[in-house]
């Protein structure tokens, strides 16, 4: 459930109509409900409670929305943070997420990422390969530093709505395999500058099936009880892999109760906190981007296109990702639907939202809504084709504020210097 409805034949994000928005911010422009996203927060925390997971870390993968007013609002939940980057450290704890529940991933965290995670005092490193490893033991030693570890298992499962987004089979470039996990588990066991205190796993993205993450989520309670079989000290699993959401004409994604039955179930009895990586499923319903139609245009042969001011460069997953958002009309006019190619202003036939669309008719100047779009919408967003950064606007109740301005043309040229020889 989410909090973009029609009231009296216009969309709003909770009280406040989307066109005041577009009115007083410009289009494009991302907007997002606080109370969906503490609504998603809270259905998936209660959803694993039910099943009798204790305390579980909820640590919202920051790459999927990383604003600092999205990441406060779940902060102040009590949320933790899912990072891949020193940026995404940074804006964890710049946004009131305690070190002791920011979780540090990614295949490529360089020594000074990694000596800036440690000082930082992260909760666990997850380790995705046995070089990583060794460099976070110099790094520890060099800082006189304990680094505390988990290990990112790949499961060798598919899963995941695209091949884009999927992470855990062994041709992935995620995680190291059961055997290797054992042998390093050990190794890092005797090593004086490391802490292993876990394992994890993360499988994909947009999942909407729960038969792939039953089989990871067992593989791995399995891998937990084989270490602490070895006598090796097992506190914390991290069962990543993305519940899906619904996106237009995508299959529908379980639901957060039946999601947390599965880890209940595999998890039973192994005395270990749980922790999870949710980014998609707190934020995408959480946002929409707002747009502009700027020109309908209706070829002679027959396409009818719909050329808004947003492009693949505000929303890159259609591009990307061959992902379809259901599209909406801001005041829906009477009349019947028709098909669209929906398009933006970048020099790329791949700038194309969908093609034969049956929308309802459209004129220009009228907003549209892109919704589902609060996950992977602003994160990913660039200047492409030299357009404003697109901005963000944060709506709670009747009341709005712009968390992220469009930066100035001026702005944006001041960031850069001519070369002296110019
Ligand atoms: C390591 C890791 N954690 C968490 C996530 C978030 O996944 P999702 O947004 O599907 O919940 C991803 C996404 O790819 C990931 O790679």
């Amino acid at each position: 459930m989410n909090h973009f409805e029609l009231r009296d034949g216009e969309l709003y994000c909770e009280d406040v109509p989307l066109a005041v928005i577009a009115q007083a911010v410009g289009t494009p422009v991302y907007v997002y409900s606080t109370a969906t996203f503490e609504r998603h927060y809270t259905v998936l925390r209660e959803a694993l409670e039910a099943e009798g997971v204790r305390d579980p870390l909820i640590a919202f993968a920051v790459k999927a929305n990383s604003n600092l007013a999205v990441l406060r609002t779940l902060a102040k939940l009590g949320a933790g943070a899912d990072t891949v980057s020193e940026g995404e450290i940074r804006r964890a704890l710049a946004a009131g997420v305690p070190p002791e529940r920011i979780v540090f991933s990614g295949v490529g965290k360089t020594r000074a990422e990694i000596a800036f995670a440690l000082e930082a005092g992260v909760c666990e490193i997850n380790v995705e390969s046995e070089p990583e490893m060794l460099a976070i033991a110099q790094v520890a030693q060099s800082l006189g530093k304990r680094a505390t570890i988990a290990f990112r298992v790949n499961p060798d499962v598919a899963a995941g709505g695209h091949a884009k987004i999927a992470t855990g089979k062994s041709e992935n470039k995620f995680g190291v395999s059961f055997a290797e996990a054992e042998r390093l588990y050990a190794q890092a066991s005797n090593n004086a500058w490391l802490k292993p205190v876990g394992v994890a796993c993360h499988i994909g993205s947009q999942i909407t099936d729960l038969a792939p993450m039953a089989e990871a989520f067992e593989k791995m309670a399995g891998l937990v009880r084989r270490l602490k079989g070895e006598g090796l000290h097992v506190e914390r699993l991290d069962l990543g892999g993305g519940l899906g959401v619904p996106y237009f004409n995508q299959p529908e994604p379980p639901s957060p109760a039946d999601y947390a039955k599965v880890v209940a179930q595999a998890t039973r009895g192994l005395d270990v906190t749980l922790a999870f990586e949710p980014g998609r499923v707190i934020a995408a319903n959480a946002g929409v981007l707002l747009a502009q139609v700027v020109h309908v245009h209706e070829r002679p042969e027959g396409r009818r296109f719909l050329v808004l001011d947003a492009a693949m460069n505000d929303l890159l997953r259609p591009a990307m990702y061959d992902a379809y958002h259901d599209i909406r009309a801001v005041r829906p006019r009477e009349g019947e639907a028709k098909p669209y190619d929906v398009v933006g202003p970048v020099c790329e036939t791949g700038d194309t939202f969908t093609r034969d669309r049956a929308l309802p008719a459209f004129e220009s100047g009228d907003l549209v809504a892109f919704m589902s779009a609060g996950a992977y919408g602003a994160s990913m967003a660039s200047e492409y084709n030299s357009r404003p950064l697109v901005p963000e606007v944060m709506v709670k109740g009747g009341d709005y504020a712009i968390v992220r301005p469009r930066p100035t043309y001026d702005e944006m040229l001041a960031r850069e210097t001519p070369a002296p020889w110019l």
